[in-house]
């Protein structure tokens, strides 16, 4: 489905990320028009330079709670409204429960779940969105599961999950639709690093849990680009898993 004329904000757009670059690539091919969002702006400007189309290079910290409403705004001024966004950005990690403190839950909260709750509320303002817009948040496999010393990370998920649906309910009569694709392990730079820290022995059991072996980023694009897209116009609140099976087990 062409999506050109089409105008999407990607959080986590940074060249280095794995998931973001993947769905800017997508969506790019599809002919959308893009805001790359991350801190770092070289790293958006590599991700455009990947690119065909023309788009707009926005770094923010998302952590800068107070200042997303505005900082939308002013987006919205002068690059007009959107007809969705991908919130990819994430804290991730592992937090064992004898070394957390308070800094930690806000590390975590701020980017995976305070920024996403903002980022709806703004972006769903009147002429903030064009009709028929469609959010769509990069959850986790971990927010629907126990995981050792993931408390902080899964059940900021888990918040971010519960959020898309309150949050499609309230949306509906506006024609925005809001669900969110939850991944278990993505092959990439971030796999590679939590393998190097578990081990060989852990890291196989853990491959061992997605029948399916591990989601490609591109499998967790073509998800997200199911979800913008009119194919899935009568979805919204759901939490869709790209996950190998790692949920049926
Ligand atoms: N990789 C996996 O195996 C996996 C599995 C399940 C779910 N996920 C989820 O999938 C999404 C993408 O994962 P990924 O591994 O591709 O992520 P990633 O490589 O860690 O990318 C995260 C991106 O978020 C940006 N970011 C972080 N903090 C930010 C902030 N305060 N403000 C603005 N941007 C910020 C970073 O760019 P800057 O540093 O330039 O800001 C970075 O480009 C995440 O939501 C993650 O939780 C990933």
């Amino acid at each position: 489905m062409d999506l050109s004329n089409k105008c999407y904000l990607v959080t986590g757009a940074a060249i280095d990320s794995d998931i973001g670059l993947a769905i800017c690539q997508k969506l790019d091919a599809c002919g959308a028009r893009l805001i790359l969002v991350g801190r770092r702006e070289q790293t958006l400007i590599d991700t455009a330079a990947t690119l065909n189309g023309q788009h707009v290079i926005a770094p923010f910290d998302l952590t800068k709670l107070d200042d997303i409403a505005p900082w939308a705004k002013n987006l919205v001024s002068e690059y007009g409204a959107i007809d969705g966004l991908v919130h990819s950005a994430s804290f991730q990690g592992y937090s064992p429960l004898r070394g957390i403190c308070a800094t930690q839950i806000h590390q975590y909260f701020d980017v995976n779940f305070s920024a996403a709750v903002l980022l709806t509320a703004a972006f769903s303002k009147a002429k903030h969105f064009n009709a028929d817009a469609s959010f769509v948040f990069i959850g986790s496999a971990a927010g629907q599961r126990g995981l050792k010393a993931r408390t902080l990370y899964a059940a900021s998920k888990a918040a971010l999950a519960s959020m898309v649906q309150s949050a499609a309910l309230e949306l509906a009569s506006k024609h925005i639709r809001v669900n969110c694709v939850a991944p278990a392990i993505v092959s990439g730079a971030k796999a590679e690093l939590q393998f190097a820290t578990l081990g060989e022995q852990q890291s196989q059991l853990l491959k061992n849990a997605h029948p399916l072996g591990l989601s490609t980023p591109l499998d967790v694009a073509n998800s997200v680009y199911f979800l913008l897209s009119d194919l899935s116009r009568n979805t919204t609140g759901i939490t869709l898993a790209v996950d190998g099976g790692f949920l049926a087990g």
